[in-house]
């Protein structure tokens, strides 16, 4: 780095974080830091991650990741550098879709970061226990997932220092093993281990291939300099995955098959593994897979608006709720059994049930519920519940429902006749399609941001 370097106030330039003693291993029941690690989750080329309590002084605790930069390399200036790097990118990122650091420390010479657990599913066991019950993901899931994973890249791609400068990360290394869903259908996005930013240039050498086989672009299993451009190229093989069932590159076993298959462009279209795909579908993922860069997406947020007038076409509403209920039924070993609430019958202890607009509360005589061609008495009794609808139900025996309809609500209010329900519900349906079909009309247009221009300029 030179004095004339105008991005030399990105670099750390604090005192070396590696002190000069003996490096330890960590194993479970140690104290790392203010953490207790409870197991080793998994190792990667450059660090081990473990899962890790913290309990705090006044009764508060938390579930944490620690990611130890892996023994043998502790002693390397180099990758001590590189991890450290990670480490201040990680904590400087801010965004749904990405695990929240805590803190970097040091433990027995060895650096650590400390970050948000996520109580998630890889994406790579969600491919396979789909493949298992040769089923996949239902394409609603699929296209909020691909959405959350889009909105993130763009978050990365188009972040600018103090000064205003684009700082260029990209993340190189987004593959099923670093996408973890939820259950809630949360996307987040792990390990910025290999993500190269203006701020750490000297991280990857010329020529030394990182990321994994299979979703790396071609001119990164080339070797060569990487932009965005390349994890767009990585989330369209996350999409031909899901949408397949199988990666673009996963017929062939040995490695330098699948990195000259890569570099040259060859895989299977989408549906020629699956004739059923749409071909709309299979045109976004090609032009995501291009060979030459220039021919891809030139941002996340270019390749999301067009899934996005996909879904519109295709008549699929794509939600977080869908992409949890795909994960239960996936998943059904991860759903906790929940305890039957206790719903109190009495009025006099219901609670209102909350409106958001002024709107008259009804009551329903049994008489108008005996003679009423509408729900069944059953349905109507059933109590209801507030907030959305796959709101987890909570362990607390306590807690009240709102009172069935047909309960007058506290204070009181006036009564309407069943019909007048019936007859209102109707028209608003009638308005609701002809809102519908006048949206589905109108011509969409997509635009693409013109952020690739930053990108592309020279070093
Ligand atoms: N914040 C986290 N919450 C839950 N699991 C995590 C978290 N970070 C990492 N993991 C798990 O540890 C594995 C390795 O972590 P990762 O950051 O990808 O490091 P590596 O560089 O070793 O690939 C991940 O694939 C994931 O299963
Ligand atoms: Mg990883």
């Amino acid at each position: 780095m030179t004095r004339d370097d105008p991005n030399r106030h990105l670099r750390f330039e604090g005192p070396p974080l590696a002190a000069d003693e003996p490096v330890e291993e960590v194993v479970p029941g140690d104290e790392v830091g203010r953490y207790r690690v409870v197991e080793r989750i998994g190792a990667g080329g450059m660090a081990e991650v473990f899962r890790a309590t913290y309990d705090g002084r006044f009764g508060d605790k938390k579930q944490v990741v620690l990611k130890l930069v892996l023994p043998e390399l502790a002693e390397s200036a180099d990758y001590a550098g590189m991890f450290l790097d990670e480490g201040r990118l990680t904590a400087s990122l801010s965004h749904p879709n990405l695990p929240v650091a805590y803190e970097l420390g040091l433990h027995g010479g060895r650096n650590y970061l400390a970050m948000e657990w996520v109580d998630g599913v890889p994406l790579r066991k969600i491919v396979s226990r789909a493949r298992e019950r040769n089923t996949r993901l239902p394409l609603d899931a699929t296209l909020k997932l691909m959405g959350q994973l889009l909105e993130c890249l763009s978050y990365v791609h188009t972040l600018r220092d103090a000064q205003g400068a684009p700082l260029r990360i990209v993340h190189r290394d987004v593959s099923p093993s670093n996408l973890l869903v939820t259950d809630s259908g949360a996307l987040k996005l792990l390990d910025f281990g290999i993500a190269k930013a203006r701020m750490h240039e000297h991280v990857t050498q010329a020529g030394h291939v990182k990321g994994k086989m299979g979703y790396m672009s071609p001119e990164q299993s080339r070797g060569l300099t990487v932009d965005l451009r390349t994890d767009i190229y990585a989330a369209g093989t996350l999409l031909y995955l899901l949408v397949t069932g199988v990666g673009p590159f996963e017929h062939l076993s040995e490695a330098h098959a699948v990195l000259q298959a890569c570099a040259t462009g060859y895989f299977p279209k989408p549906r020629e593994v699956d004739p059923t795909l749409d071909p709309e579908l299979e045109r976004i993922i090609m032009r995501a897979l291009a060979l030459e860069a220039g021919d891809r997406y030139p941002t996340a947020d270019a390749m999301l608006a067009e899934l996005e007038v996909f879904a519109l076409y295709a008549r699929l509403m794509p939600s977080t709720r869908a992409l949890a209920a795909a994960m239960r039924e996936l998943f059904p070993e991860r759903v906790k059994p929940a305890k039957e609430p206790r719903v109190r019958r009495s009025s006099r202890h219901a609670l209102p049930i909350p409106v958001l607009t002024p709107a008259p509360v009804m009551t329903v005589t049994d008489e108008e519920l005996a003679s009423s061609q509408g729900p069944s008495a059953s349905m109507l009794t059933e109590p209801a519940t507030v907030g959305m609808a796959d709101a987890a139900p909570g362990g607390d025996d306590d807690q009240e429902l709102t009172p069935p309809l047909g309960t007058p609500a506290v204070g009181g209010a006036p009564t309407v006749p069943l019909s007048w329900v019936v007859a209102a519900a109707l028209l608003a349906a009638f308005l609701v399609t002809l809102v519908g079909i006048i949206a589905l009309n109108r011509p969409s247009k997509v635009e693409v941001a013109p952020q690739l221009e930053e990108f592309s300029s020279p070093k």
